[in-house]
């Protein structure tokens, strides 16, 4: 037998075990039955456990749900999840290797030259491109519901001196309900974000709360709420529509990243979906995540001038220095990140047509450039990411350093829903992984007149944990 041949397992039943069998996953045969064996060579006990594959190849799985029984003394142990794939989607993939990124199986390429934010995110959710009635709904809808109720405003007011993400991850909080029948439905958080973090650019910088113009389309209504002057003023311009847009779509989704993910874990405690899409902001504004974009201004604006980049690049080889090269290495990509080759692409015409000269991009290239010949960066994969351009382009823009994460979250807002929607009302197992313990062993109580330092010391010692 050469190859792979494929059975058909697929099905969204429910297995014996009361888990969700998962749809369109197909067990690959090759060279045998699709399996591993796991042998606890303590015990000679095995266990059968099925390898399953995507349906764009790149790695197969070991399916780890069979591991009860005689096997139910052993956990495996992941940290950061490197080797784990948390759940199965039908909606983005990823080969970090070759470098493609795929929204339901359109390449991200193709969507960034020919499509639109608005249609991404139809295609997200609902897993094909929508026909121009289609699309045409479903902008109105978004334009539709594109308000914020008072509380979101008073929210925003009241957080205005903190960082925007924090005011989006409030403001998104007060929308959140316990009652189902009183939420806001998760799709139209994308209609409500642009609202949310136009208005925390403008409030944070003292200017009053725009309501949105729903006669605009969505990502210029995006750029009024965020550059209209008092009176609602604004000249839209293409160009940075054009480029906003692309923006969002590079941005919009991308696998099981950690905040997704996170959000994912957090409906799967059967709260809100508001709620969860706000667990996932948080987590988004991470510097060694979505924060990361701010991180590369603030980088290139320490590094200074082109001379300076050998000290830095030394610095984020130094074990001993905490500092990284901010827009570079990812999880996944061992090859360029197919967003920052588009972006980087853009970024001349962007600035170009925006009339802007920014010394940061020269620096920002010749660092690259410098960086990819080094061994240290070549031996560990590490090539520029989403976040490595994307703020030259944004701050072209006229966006300050701090709202680089919320434009982020702007556009990954069609990813979290899409996602969460995969997996509200399916009956998923909480998101409840195990620990290895290593701490003290069991031990009785020390009353306060017997306890010593002698004695904490002594009783500490005897549980040294073993190096994981
Ligand atoms: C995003 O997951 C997603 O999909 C995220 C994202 C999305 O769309 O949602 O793509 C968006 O978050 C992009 C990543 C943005 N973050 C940064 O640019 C911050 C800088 N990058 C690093 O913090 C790091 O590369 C991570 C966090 C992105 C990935 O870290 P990993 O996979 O956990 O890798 P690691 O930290 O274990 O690093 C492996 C080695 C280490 O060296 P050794 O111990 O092997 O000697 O590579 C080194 C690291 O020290 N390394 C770096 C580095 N990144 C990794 N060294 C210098 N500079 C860096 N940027």
């Amino acid at each position: 037998m050469t190859g792979h041949d494929t059975q058909d397992v697929s099905g969204r039943g429910i297995d014996e075990t009361g888990g969700r069998q998962y749809g369109k996953v197909t067990a690959s045969a090759s060279y045998g039955p699709s399996s591993v064996t796991l042998r606890d060579n303590r015990t000679g006990a095995e266990a059968e456990l099925p390898i399953l594959s995507s349906t764009e190849g790149g790695f197969d799985v070991i399916d780890m749900k069979p591991l009860s029984g005689d096997f139910n003394h052993l956990k495996t142990l992941d940290p950061g999840y490197p080797h784990t794939a948390s759940t199965v989607s039908n909606i983005t993939y990823i080969d970090g290797e070759k470098g493609i990124l795929q929204y339901r199986g359109y390449p991200i390429e193709q969507l960034a030259e020919q499509s639109t934010f608005m249609e991404t995110a139809f295609l997200l959710r609902e897993g094909e491109l929508p026909t121009q009635e289609q699309l045409g709904l479903f902008e109105q809808e978004m334009a539709d519901n594109a308000d914020v109720p008072d509380e979101v405003v008073d929210v925003l007011y009241a957080m205005r001196s903190k960082h925007p993400m924090a005011m989006i991850s409030a403001a998104v909080m007060a929308l959140a309900d316990e009652n189902p029948d009183r939420r806001v439905p998760p799709h139209h958080m994308i209609a409500k974000m642009p609202t949310i973090v136009a208005n925390a650019f403008r409030i944070s910088r003292g200017d009053d709360f725009m309501e949105p113009d729903k006669n605009r389309p969505y990502t210029e209504r995006f750029l009024q709420m965020c550059f209209a002057d008092e009176d609602g003023c604004y000249e839209s311009s293409p160009v940075l529509t054009v480029a906003m847009d692309n923006i969002f779509i590079l941005h919009a989704d991308h696998e099981q990243n950690a905040s997704t993910s996170t959000a994912r874990t957090v409906v799967s405690t059967d709260v809100d979906p508001v709620a969860a899409i706000a667990s996932g902001v948080n987590a988004l504004w991470g510097p060694k995540h979505g924060g990361a974009n701010q991180a590369v201004l603030q980088m290139l604006d320490e590094i200074g001038t082109v001379d300076r980049i050998p000290e830095f690049v030394a610095r984020a080889k130094d074990k001993d220095d905490p500092f990284r090269l901010m827009g570079f290495g990812h999880r996944i990509y061992k090859n360029f990140d197919p967003r920052a080759r588009i972006i980087k692409e853009h970024a001349d015409s962007v600035l170009e047509a925006l009339g802007v000269q920014d010394e940061k991009l020269a620096i920002a290239r010749e660092l690259e450039q410098i960086a990819l010949k080094d061994e240290y960066f070549v031996a560990r994969k590490l090539y520029p990411n989403v976040d490595f351009y994307s703020g030259i382009i944004l701050r072209a823009m006229d966006f300050p350093p701090n709202m680089f994460t919320p434009i982020f979250e702007q556009g990954r807002i069609a990813g979290q829903v899409a996602q969460l929607e995969e997996v509200v009302g399916k009956p998923d197992p909480i998101t409840r992984p195990y620990q290895l313990y290593q701490g003290p062993r069991r031990r009785d109580f020390v009353s306060m007149e017997s306890r010593g330092i002698e004695d904490a010391i002594g009783t500490t010692e005897d549980h040294q944990p073993e190096p994981v």
